[in-house]
Formats: structure tokens, C-alpha cells, sequence
């Protein structure tokens, strides 16, 4: 029998409102809804081909062959899209990534999206978007809004089904620019899947759910009416809400390091001084600055300033997943 394959890209996204503890940790039902930015720029390609004379899945991370964690989360993926198609081959996927994985970059996003989309493409599973965003956030939650492009919103829905991720503006509606500031290129030592577990463990999380509503509406609200200043104040809210929960459970997460703090402290001056410019952190140290166009250049010889060897990726409102 002939090898079915397909090939799909995504791009990650960061998130303006973030999503941390899962409901239902088994399906991935967030205990909150999230509103996130797709990331042109940085971008994980992933080919998946069934083939019935392997043994077992195989991945290749970067042409390398990946360890046994990454690879039994990638085979419970494909087992998902293998149970709706009826296909029984195991598959080979290599998954190439442009950009540093597992340092708080959402990289399990950009795979996710790709690996739902190439997988059910070489299955021969024809999905509608919202279906696959669905299928998608059951292997990372933040994938879910990467199948979209622009401005995503993923609703805190009842059930598995209505879990998904839609489109809530174009990523034409609005430019705006991220500087991803790489204070630690590593992966962490704890990643958001073990993170999420514990998020129940800190009594601020409780808090941090119940205020989601209104921040998800003023995050809404500002990104339709293009109000940086108004997005500005619920993003580093929002982050830093999302920080208190992770250095308040247990085991407590500390994420940010001193250099992390350092550049927030300058976003806000900057901020202060009339610079669109603001600030979010994810599960990593790494800094991510938005800005309007016109505040790019202030916003980098602040980050200069700072330090002149800073490793900056740039990051603008793209795409959402795409077969290759
Ligand atoms: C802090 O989607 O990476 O980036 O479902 O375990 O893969 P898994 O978690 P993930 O969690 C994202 C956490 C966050 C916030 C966000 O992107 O909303």
C-alpha cells in the first residue's frame, strides 16, 4: 500500500489574554478563554506520512530523532486523527521548526496546528476550521487558536466540541509588531502542560478565572477599535495576573528573570513617555514587546540600552495554518 502524505505548516501565536489550568486536563477544556495574535515570522513545518510497513510512529525533530516524551504526545495526536479517519498505519513526521522550541515560545502551538492539519489532510479527514482547532487544542490548548490567522479568541466552551478557537479580526485589521526578547533560549526546566496542573494549587487562580470575562471584553474591545493604549493595560495585566497565579502555586513557578524584569520595567517607562508599547510574558522568561509601528524604533534603543547584545526575534499578525 502507498505512503499517504501530507505536509502543513503554522505559525505560534502569543496571547493577549492568556490560558492557564484546564478544566478537564484529559481534553484540554481551558478553565478560561484566551485571545491571542498568530505570529508571521517564526513558523513549525510538519510532514506527516502514513505508512503501513512501520512498525510504530516515528519523529524527527529538526531531522533528529526525538525523545520518548515528544513522541508519545505526537502519537496520542495521531491516534486521535487515526480513530476519526479509520486508518491504522503508523506514521513518520518530521517536524522543522525556525525558531528555539520549548523556551516559552508557545512552539507546541505552531506543532500542534500543523501536525492536526497535515495529519488529517494525509488521513484523507476533510474538517472544517473550527473542527480542526478543536482536534488541535486536544494535543496543546494555545494550538487550537494557531489554526486561525490575525486575531483568535478561544472560547472556555461546555464540552470538547465547543472548545474552539475563532477568528475574531484579520490580521490586515491591525499591525502591530512583536519583539520577542530571547532572555533564555532553553527549554524551561517546567513546561505548561506540568504548569497548568498546578495552577488550581494557588489560591489567586480562583480570582484570575472569575476576572477573565472582563478582560477578555476590554481585549476584544480594544483590539476592534485598534485602542493600543486600552490593549495595553489589559495585556500586562493580564501577564502579570497570570505571573502572581505561577509564583503563588506549588510547587511555585518562577519564570521571570532579572533581565525579564528589566525590560518590563523599561516597556512601561517607555509607555509613560507616550511609546505604544507593552509588555507579555508566557510559562518562560523570554519578553515579548508589542508595539505599534511608529514606537518600533524607540522600543529598540530602549532594548539596546538595556543591553546591546540582546537576541530579538520580530514577530507580525499572520496567517493561520496552511498545507504546504
Ligand atoms: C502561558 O498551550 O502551551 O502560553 O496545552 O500543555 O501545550 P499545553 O499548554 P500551552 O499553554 C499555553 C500557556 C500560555 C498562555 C496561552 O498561550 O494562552
Amino acid at each position: 500500500m502507498r505512503v499517504r502524505e501530507a505536509v502543513a505548516a503554522a505559525h505560534p501565536n502569543i496571547a493577549l489574554v492568556k490560558y492557564w489550568g484546564n478544566r478537564d486536563p484529559a481534553l484540554r477544556i481551558p478553565s478560561n478563554g484566551s485571545i491571542s495574535l498568530t505570529l508571521a515570522g517564526l513558523k513549525t513545518q510538519m510532514r506527516v506520512g502514513f505508512d503501513p510497513d512501520l512498525e510504530r510512529d516515528r519523529l524527527l525533530i529538526n531531522q533528529v530523532p526525538a525523545e520518548a516524551a515528544a513522541l508519545q504526545r505526537v502519537s496520542r495526536q495521531l491516534d486521535l486523527i487515526r480513530n476519526e479517519a479509520a486508518v491504522r498505519a503508523p506514521a513518520i513526521v518530521h517536524s522543522d521548526t525556525d525558531f528555539p522550541m520549548a523556551a516559552g515560545l508557545a512552539s507546541s502551538a505552531a506543532a500542534f496546528a500543523a501536525l492536526t492539519l497535515a495529519g488529517c489532510a494525509a488521513a484523507g479527514l476533510k474538517l472544517g476550521r473550527a473542527e480542526l482547532s478543536a482536534l488541535a487544542r486536544r494535543g496543546s490548548g494555545s494550538a487550537a487558536r494557531s489554526i486561525f490567522g490575525g486575531y483568535v479568541e478561544l472560547v472556555a466552551g461546555a464540552d470538547a466540541a465547543t472548545s474552539v478557537a475563532r477568528p475574531l479580526a484579520e490580521a490586515e485589521h491591525w499591525l502591530l509588531i512583536d519583539l520577542i526578547v530571547l532572555i533564555d533560549p532553553n527549554p524551561k526546566p517546567t513546561g505548561s502542560t506540568d504548569g497548568h496542573s498546578s495552577a488550581q494549587t494557588s489560591p489567586l487562580q480562583a480570582a484570575r478565572v472569575a476576572d477573565a470575562p472582563r478582560r477578555l471584553q476590554a481585549c476584544r474591545e480594544a483590539v476592534l477599535a485598534r485602542d493600543f493604549e486600552r490593549l495595553a493595560e489589559v495585556v500586562e495585566q493580564d501577564s502579570d495576573m497570570l505571573h502572581a497565579v505561577m509564583m503563588t502555586s506549588s510547587p511555585a513557578l518562577h519564570y521571570w528573570q532579572p533581565s525579564s524584569l528589566a525590560i518590563m520595567s523599561m516597556v512601561r517607562s517607555l509607555r509613560r513617555a507616550g511609546v505604544a508599547a507593552c509588555y507579555t510574558v508566557d510559562a518562560g522568561p523570554n519578553v515579548h514587546c508589542l508595539c505599534l509601528p511608529e514606537a518600533e524604533p524607540r522600543l529598540r534603543e530602549g532594548l539596546e540600552q538595556l543591553s546591546p547584545d540582546l537576541w530579538i526575534l520580530r514577530a507580525e499578525p499572520g496567517p493561520g495554518a496552511w498545507l504546504v
